[in-house]
């Protein structure tokens, strides 16, 4: 079901004291940057070869990055596996009687369509599937 991991997302304080250890130090490329609001993040997705990783910064404390963070700090906070058909993967995952955070697909970055999975669903991973934009539609926000 799963084409690839897409991202891991990490949850960071402050963006650019991130971006001087991806991109400084371990020559990340900084692909894309982009205020997401529906997830109440400010993101930057970096390349890694294929995959990304996703650097997200809460826009406020009373967002599910900014709760997350008050917690356990900024650190790892959830992994993204690439689907082709994100309706198809949701259906297949509530027929298996597995617990969603979204049971219908929202925007996420770069036009893509993402939902979550509960952590107790996955155990204790917060866990998203996307499915990306076209070309041109990852272009169209
Ligand atoms: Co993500």
């Amino acid at each position: 079901m799963f084409g690839r991991i897409d991202h891991v997302g990490v949850a960071v304080a402050d963006l650019d004291e991130a971006l001087d250890l991806y991109a400084t130090a371990y020559g990340m490329v900084a692909a894309h940057r982009e205020t997401v609001a529906q997830q109440g993040v400010e993101a930057v997705l970096l390349d890694v070869g294929e995959n990304h990783v996703e650097l997200l910064r809460p826009l406020s404390e009373e967002t599910p990055v900014g709760k997350f963070m008050a917690r356990r700090g900024p650190g790892l906070h959830h992994v993204a596996y690439q689907v082709d058909d994100i309706d198809a993967a949701l259906r297949r995952l509530q027929d298996q009687g597995l617990r969603l955070i979204d049971a219908t697909p929202r925007t996420g970055i770069r036009n893509s369509r993402v939902a979550f999975l509960h952590p107790t669903a996955s155990g204790g991973v917060l866990t998203e599937i996307v499915e990306p934009a076209s070309e041109s539609e990852m272009h169209a926000a």
